[in-house]
């Protein structure tokens, strides 16, 4: 196997453990699909295949009746419907069709806002291909995120009048809401990889869509490779592939000979201004200029940059205080990762006008690049540019994975100006002078040159590509990342010294989790505390818990130290968690608990989802879920201990308490207890959770353990003396330790 070039034989080898003969295995997934619904597309499809004699494609007929449920539709599905038919992407389904009858993969480009994401699949349902090889198939719509997935599922149901789950549904990590009957599922890419596991031909799907990919993340890269091999094995399933921008050069190339198709969108003029010097503070500045533009610019909505959610949160607060004695009134809207949907479909929304004195009302959105291309909001006329993307950055060396803030690129600055000539000539205001644009990168650089790649390898390994140095990546990630990946995985077990993949790597490819928290729920068992474990994983899977509201700082801290444990903040997640519980048993008001004690409610009912779920899949696996008796003393060193066999990569011993100065082992890199930890004192060993890069490196979530626990829990060798950074104190602890104990026998 040389190269990069894949052939049958050799797909054949990749998914070999997959022994199920095809016919089988379609028959799975026609049984799969309820007979009910396979007998109404199957219906719908003979209608549509009569209408569709001719040479050229018509649309169907559209009656009273919706085809899909039987009801008949409301006025406000016509209302919807005849604004759908004015997108550019209506427009453009005679050539959109033919192309993807002529190809199995098809390139598309079109404007943010032109109706890829909501009226490509939709069109694709009403052309019938739901139905491939005589077969109910489903489309397969993939998101670059939860929020565009969960978002843009719920406008199509809106549009097509059917409940979210029934024939459109979703699927992200821990949710799955869809049915049978499901024609249109939309997933996250993640969720396509875990689909891929089950049905490794990706058979329930007769045309996958993969949207935003000129974002290059790094999940839709490695699901661009596996593609690519799974198009070959099946000349049957259609590639479709959306783009906002046309710079997707490199991606149409991974697919020889893929046509791309430019929708036409009538754009206007924008005006773009800069300001003479770098804005020192970004966020005053960008409040500051809202105002401006809200007092002295004529009619339109405003849309606002701002690289980080609670800056966003914070600039709505401050806009809503300055605007309250203006004579137009201000209506700020956030949109983020992370805000519940209901608060995302607020943005969407038209401002309200207002009856009596004042007749409009101006709506300004802030938002952080989701709202750059995934989420369009109509309306916009003003573009406030800050210039700053909060991004993932990995360094393999140091093993530093943290979110940082960058300038954005210049394919970038461009399509946030061109958001404001969408419905008339529009401005576009950049907090940054020209000048500074010379040194950004023209396009954004791809996720997979800047990702820690643990999760994307063990995921590769357990689909058959056992040679991920020469998988068919579009853009493939440095040799040093890689290394790095298939390092922590062999340290956790989870593939061997051959690179293959061992059981506990199975095991962990099936938790929708990183693999170091898998390992530490498959090793609960053994430390006697399965349902701690998977308590914790659910909360470190979560939103963030604690709320810090700036009126209230200090109520909120003292709140904060009501639940902590002072063996370290792992364990205060779980005191949290059990409180939460807790009140529910005893019929308390769970809202009410979480707004007293500034914790997020959204975060704990998001924590709850994910033990669910997790719990479901540990059971099927066959790991016991086990509690140490909470009276027993080794209750919490128990749980300690597990956290070391899932973390031990994540070690950190003590050089300087007056700093909560600590080191890396193997690395040697120095890290900052961070200040919000729980842990009253500076233990001299810690597990943790993660790093966070700001004014330093700070550790975030560190417990408390005892050197010894290392040579128990962690494989042979791994702490040797020889293998500690010299700069490590921890080097002669751990050697005196080992000497103590091997004379001790
Ligand atoms: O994917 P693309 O950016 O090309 O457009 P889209 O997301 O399909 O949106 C098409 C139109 O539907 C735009 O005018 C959006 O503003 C609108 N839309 C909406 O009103 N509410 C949603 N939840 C999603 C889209
Ligand atoms: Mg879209």
């Amino acid at each position: 196997m040389e190269g990069t070039a894949i052939t049958a034989e050799m797909l054949q080898q990749l998914y070999q453990t997959d022994a199920q003969p095809q016919a089988e295995r379609a028959a799975d997934v026609q049984s799969n699909m309820q007979s009910n619904a396979a007998n109404a597309a199957l219906q719908w499809q003979q209608m549509l295949q009569q209408m569709q004699m001719g040479e050229e494609y018509e649309d169907p007929p559209r009656q009273n009746q919706n085809p899909l449920t039987g009801s008949l539709y409301t006025p406000r599905f016509y209302y919807l419907l005849e604004k759908r038919q004015r997108l550019p992407a209506w427009a453009a389904r005679q050539e959109f069709l033919k192309l993807m009858q002529n190809n199995q993969v098809l390139v598309l480009v079109g404007e943010p806002g032109s109706g890829k994401t909501t009226q490509l699949p939709q069109i694709l349902l009403d052309a019938g291909y739901h139905v491939q090889l005589g077969q109910v198939r489903a489309i397969c719509c993939v998101q670059p995120t939860q929020l565009a997935t969960i978002s843009a599922a719920t406008r199509i149901c809106e549009e097509l009048e059917v409940q979210v789950g029934s024939f459109v549904g979703h699927v992200t990590r821990f949710e799955d809401r869809t049915s049978g009957d499901s024609l249109l599922r939309f997933v996250t890419e993640e969720a396509l990889f875990r689909e891929a596991l089950e049905d490794p031909l990706l058979e329930r799907y007769s045309v996958i869509i993969l949207d935003e990919v000129q974002q290059r993340t790094c999940e839709m890269d490695v699901l661009l490779g596996i593609l690519k091999m799974v198009m070959q094995r099946r000349p049957e399933l259609k590639l479709l592939l959306l783009s906002s921008s046309e710079e997707v050069r490199k991606v149409q190339s991974h697919f020889e000979g893929a046509p791309l198709l430019k929708v036409p969108h009538r754009t206007f003029a924008v005006e773009v201004l800069h300001t003479q010097e770098a804005e020192r503070d970004y966020l005053k500045a960008a409040v500051r200029t809202t105002i401006q533009v809200h007092t002295t610019e004529p009619d339109g909505d405003i849309l606002l940059f701002l690289p980080h959610e609670d800056e966003i949160d914070l600039a709505c607060q401050m806009l809503r205080k300055e605007a309250v004695h203006l004579p137009v009134h201000l209506d700020a809207r956030p949109i983020y990762v992370g805000l519940p949907l209901m608060d995302i479909q607020r943005a969407f929304e038209p401002a309200p006008s207002r009856m009596g004195a004042v007749k409009s009302v101006r709506k300004v959105v802030v938002a952080t690049n989701v709202a750059e291309t995934s989420l369009c909001i109509d309306h916009i006329v003003y573009v406030i540019d800050t210039g700053l993307v909060k991004q993932r950055a990995y360094n393999p060396r140091t093993r530093v994975e943290a979110q940082i803030v960058t300038p954005i690129s210049k394919t970038s600055a461009l399509q946030r100006a061109r958001l404001a000539a969408r419905t008339k000539p529009g401005k576009c205001f950049r907090l940054y002078p020209e000048r500074a644009q010379s040194e950004w990168p023209p396009m954004i650089q791809p996720e997979i040159k800047r990702s820690n790649l643990t999760t994307m390898v063990l995921m590769l390994k357990r689909l058959g590509f056992d040679d991920v140095v020469h998988f068919d990546f579009v853009d493939p990630p440095s040799p040093e990342a890689l290394m790095r990946a298939l390092q922590t995985l062999n340290n956790l077990g989870c593939i061997d010294n051959n690179g293959n993949i061992t059981e506990v790597g199975n095991q962990a490819s099936r938790l929708p989790v990183d693999p170091q928290i898998a390992k530490m729920l498959i090793e609960g068992p053994k430390h006697r505390c399965s349902n701690e474990a998977l308590s914790i994983a659910a909360m470190l899977s979560s939103l963030p818990v604690w709320l810090r509201p700036n009126d209230a700082f200090r109520a909120a801290n003292e709140a904060k130290a009501r639940f902590a444990h002072m063996d370290g903040d792992h364990l205060t997640l779980l005191n949290v968690f059990h409180a939460y519980k807790q009140q529910i048993q005893d019929g308390h008001d769970a809202v009410r608990f979480c707004a007293e004690n500034f914790i997020s409610i959204r975060a704990m009912r998001h924590a709850e989802v994910a033990r669910d779920s997790l719990k479901v899949i540990m059971e099927s696996i066959g790991l016991q879920m086990v509690s140490t008796d909470f009276q027993d003393k080794e209750y919490y060193p128990n749980i300690r201990r597990c956290l070391v066999s899932g973390f031990f990569t994540q070690v950190a011993c003590l050089e300087s308490e007056k700093r909560a100065a600590y080191s890396m082992l193997r690395e040697g890199q120095e890290v900052i207890l961070h200040p919000s930890t729980s842990l009253g004192h500076r233990p001299e060993w810690l597990v943790f959770h993660e790093l966070c890069l700001s004014s330093k490196l700070f550790i975030k979530t560190g417990t408390q353990i005892k050197p010894e626990w290392l040579f128990d829990i962690a494989p042979s060798g791994y702490f040797d003396a020889q293998r500690i950074n010299e700069k490590c104190s921890a080097r002669a602890k751990l050697d005196r330790l080992l000497t103590r104990r091997f004379s001790q026998g």
